[in-house]
């Protein structure tokens, strides 16, 4: 294929949206709309990909700085024609140029493959039929060939009529489009320099316009409304929850799952209602995850089950291990193979080693675990001195009774147990029993106040 540019517009304001946030930068599935687009034209590897972008458009740029991208402003936006223009010094004499959207997110890669090759020779426009084309330009054909563009404010009743809509997306060669763009006027009910004239000049230069139909709705949707966003959100939620499925994954409800990100699941996973994934969500081989969970750039390994209500951020967990009901793993957990960590527990920056058990009401954080390990309920680490951190150390096979508190930096040796209600400031030697407590006490004869 000939070299192709790519120009993707982006300078519209989005009033709609009502937001200080420009339009492309609202978020679908937790990533940007322009993203979706430039990640898209990317993958047709083009020379150059431009962006046009308008006022306040520095964050857009910001938004993006890895990407090769050549930025080009439109400080006024009078129109998609005068966008284009703004691109010229940048398209290539020979090759063509696909023109994209900044807000429509999902197009649908095999028709523009499609779209691209007829564009090689002459100007091809991608429509779509669509119920109500309300809002949309019109494509105008007479005996079955593209004559014109009109605008839904230029149009008149018989043209509204007309179903078959130009979506915005167009692919032309380079040559032909910088002559067009050069011809362009505002004489309109808008008075905006239309791209979509560039139809009428190929039929004046008698070069027949080219079209590829869409056939689904969603690839060519613009979002316009924070409405639409939604709308357009559980869209994509059900494509996304209807590819897992065909792989094999178990969705109690599609409509009710969220993955804002990538979520890469083995064999025989089951995701109950409610959950949310965002991030890279690695889910090993018969992984249940409970209603309501949130997990976060996280990695479950086989046969683990995540109870419900659990919340998990940047942890590594290892395989048959069961978290929850209501645990929360916070960045930098580390959980082996068959640990249980049960309700209430909170853990932090720590490794938990095999078959140790956190079932009720502890706070584990900066802390090295050892295998074996039973945590009675309502266990915490003092990890922070109001200043620093320390790490605590768990030794293997130790038992540590419940409402302890240990104030790190400790170490508990191995095989030790720590009684109930202790609170640790020294290093337990390990096989002892370490209390650290009042004697419990009974008051013979101790009465109780009597009412004055
Ligand atoms: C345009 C088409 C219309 C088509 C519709 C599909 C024209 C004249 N009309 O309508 O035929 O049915 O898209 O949605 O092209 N933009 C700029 N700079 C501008 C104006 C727009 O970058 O000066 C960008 C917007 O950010 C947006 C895209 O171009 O991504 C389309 O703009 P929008 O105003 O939504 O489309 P219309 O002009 O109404
Ligand atoms: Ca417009």
């Amino acid at each position: 294929m000939m070299s192709l540019s790519i120009v993707i517009l982006a300078a519209g304001k989005g009033t709609r949206m009502r937001s200080d946030l420009p339009k492309v930068l609202q978020s679908l599935a937790h990533k940007p709309l322009l993203g979706y687009v430039i990640d898209a034209a990317v993958t047709f590897n083009p020379e150059p990909l431009i962006v046009v972008y308008g006022c306040g458009g520095d964050i857009v740029k910001k938004t993006f700085p890895s990407q090769k991208i050549q930025w080009v402003e439109q400080k006024e936006q009078l129109g998609t024609g005068h966008a284009l223009q703004q691109t010229l010094p940048f398209i290539k004499d020979v090759g063509s140029t696909l023109i994209l959207y900044g807000d429509v997110p999902l197009i649908d890669h095999t028709t523009i493959r499609k779209l691209i090759q007829k564009g090689q020779t002459h100007l091809a426009v991608l429509t779509f039929n669509k119920q109500d084309p309300t809002g949309y330009g019109r494509m105008i054909r007479e005996s079955g060939k593209i004559k014109k563009i009109v605008e839904e404010n230029d149009c008149d009743d018989l043209q509204k009529n007309i179903q078959e809509i130009n979506t915005g997306i167009m692919c032309a060669p380079n040559a032909l489009l910088k002559n067009w763009l050069s011809r362009l006027n505002n004489r309109n009910n808008q008075k905006e320099y239309y791209l979509t004239d560039i139809v009428r000049l190929s039929i004046e230069d008698n070069i027949e316009v080219l079209s590829e139909s869409a056939d689904n709705e969603v690839s060519i949707t613009g979002i316009n409304s924070k409405s639409e966003l939604a709308t357009m959100e559980r869209n994509y939620q059900l494509m996304t929850a209807q590819k897992l499925m065909e792989q094999g994954v178990t969705i109690m409800d599609p409509a009710r799952i969220d993955i804002r990100g990538e979520l890469i699941a083995g064999k025989d996973v089951t995701i109950d209602i409610g959950c949310v994934f965002e991030g890279k969500v690695v889910l090993g081989n018969n992984v249940r995850v409970s209603a309501y969970s949130y997990i976060k750039d996280s990695v479950i390994g086989d046969s683990s089950m995540i109870e419900a209500y659990s919340h998990i951020v940047e942890s590594q967990i290892g395989e048959h291990v069961r978290i929850g009901p209501f645990a929360r793993l916070r960045p930098g957990t580390q959980l082996k193979n068959n640990v249980h960590i049960g309700n209430f527990v909170e853990i932090k920056n720590s490794q938990v080693n095999e078959n140790t058990n956190i079932n009720h009401l502890s706070y584990v954080g900066d802390s090295h675990v050892g295998k074996s390990v039973n945590i009675g309920a309502g266990t915490i680490t003092c990890n922070y001195d109001g200043t620093n951190k320390h790490q605590t150390i768990i030794e293997d096979e130790v038992f540590i009774g419940s409402n302890t508190a240990l104030v790190a930096p400790v170490k508990i040796g191995k095989g030790a147990t720590i009684a109930a209600g202790s609170t640790i400031t020294k290093d337990a030697p390990p096989g002892e029993l370490t209390v650290s407590r009042d004697k419990q006490t009974s008051i013979a004869g101790w009465k109780k106040p009597t009412k004055k």
